[in-house]
């Protein structure tokens, strides 16, 4: 799978910077070319001749080469453009939070900026340090970025001690580097000149101008879904509910609030080639709404409720021959059977199904489990959401 790819493969400033060398040997028994850029402090640990006699190539540390040719300087730009993937084996706590707050003060961080293709990150630390609060959220935030992480191993470390830190062996690191090289591959033209709509967040139900019904969706998992899309080459169409998250370039929005006026624009979108329903939408609203703010002395101690219209069930009862409808569902229990119920009643091809009882996963968190079903097939894919959108969208259209 990653034969004439090509890979950078980054080395920082820890101890497990010799297994760099075997990870190297790895890619290039799979076929791949590798180019090496290390950190300074890498360096003290495995000399650049050393990479360099195994992947044929000069080493790059600086920005700032020791030639003076014009554009030496510009080899960051130059090996970002060249790769089809960067790989940071191992990758410290110290580059980790330089890469999240954006510094280019060498060869690596500067070539992180201005890669144009999927970055794996392998954290390798001291059990404490990959701990620490500081750690954990920079991992988030790489996440958040769309960069992929391979967690570390647990184990005896070079400290002495015994904890989570430890560089994956290079097979484990190989797999996971085929799985995203796949992905940049078809990236260009999976989607291309097709309509997709994504809904996303959630729905608000209004009693009175200042109450609603709704639920915690902040729309990340439907809002990474339409940027996969984009990516893809489609052209996207993205209605969502109140969220505080900044659109995806590119891609056509419209807001809307309640299920009512979600219904109603879907309804305009319908002949999408591809309908992703990510969209939280309340099943119910109030059947009367107050025009004026409820007295507190006058509420009354119920609420008359309504259901509110099916959209994804309509879609499905109204598609078109070679249509793609995606639904997505959340469930607290018997996650398989009310998804694959779903699947069923609402005729559409795939669900994705959320369980509400995985801490990692469902509202408001950056990385999601989730069971794709369909086609007859149990899936299961978990990592950021942005990471899930993009393996989803490959699982469902690439074949
Ligand atoms: O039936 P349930 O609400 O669990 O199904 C979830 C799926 O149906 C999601 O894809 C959601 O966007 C969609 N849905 C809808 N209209 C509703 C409720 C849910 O399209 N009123």
């Amino acid at each position: 799978m990653l034969s004439g790819k090509r890979i950078i493969l980054g080395v920082t400033g820890g101890i497990a910077a010799y297994k760099a060398a075997f990870l190297l040997r790895e890619f290039q028994k799979a076929g791949a070319e590798v180019r090496v850029t290390m950190t300074p402090s890498a360096t003290r640990f495995v000399g650049t001749e050393t990479f360099a006699s195994l992947s044929r190539h000069d080493v790059a540390v600086e920005v700032f080469p020791e030639s003076s040719s014009a554009d030496a300087w510009t080899r960051h730009i130059e090996w970002g453009e060249w790769a089809d993937l960067f790989v940071i084996a191992p990758c410290t706590a110290n580059t980790l939070g330089k890469i999240v707050h954006g510094f280019s003060d060498n060869m690596l961080t500067s070539t992180v900026l201005a890669a144009r293709c999927p970055i794996l990150i392998c954290p390798t630390m001291d059990g404490g340090m990959y701990q620490a609060p500081a750690t954990q959220q920079n991992l988030q935030k790489v996440a958040e970025f769309g960069y992929h992480i391979l967690e570390p191993e647990e184990g005896y470390l070079a400290s002495g001690l015994e904890g989570k830190g430890r560089l994956p062996g290079p097979q484990t690191i190989l797999k996971k580097a085929e799985t995203l090289i796949v992905s940049k591959k078809k990236e260009d033209k999976l989607l291309s000149g097709k309509s997709v709509l994504v809904t996303a967040g959630p729905t608000r139900e209004h009693i009175d101008p200042v109450r609603f019904i709704s639920n915690p969706s902040t729309g990340k998992m439907g809002f990474a879904m339409a940027e996969a899309a984009q990516r893809l080459g489609a052209d996207v169409t993205l209605i969502h509910g109140p969220v505080q998250l900044v659109p995806p370039s590119g891609v056509e929005t419209i807001e809307i609030e309640t299920a009512e006026q979600l219904y109603e624009k879907v309804r305009e979108y319908a002949t999408a080639d591809v309908v992703i329903m990510s969209a939280a939408v309340s099943d119910f609203a109030p059947t009367d709404y107050h025009h004026q703010k409820v007295k507190k002395d006058n509420a009354s101690s119920e609420i008359k409720l309504k259901s509110t219209p099916d959209i994804l069930s309509w879609l499905g009862g109204q598609r078109r021959n070679g249509q793609v409808l995606i639904g997505f569902a959340m469930e607290t229990e018997n996650l398989v059977e009310n998804a694959t119920r779903k699947l069923n009643e609402k005729n559409i091809d795939w669900i994705v199904a959320n369980s509400l009882s995985e801490n990692d996963s469902g509202f408001g968190v950056d990385t999601n489990t989730v069971l794709l079903l369909g086609n007859g097939e149990k899936q299961e894919i978990s990592g950021s959401k942005r990471e899930v959108a993009r393996i989803l969208l490959d699982k469902i259209f690439a074949h």
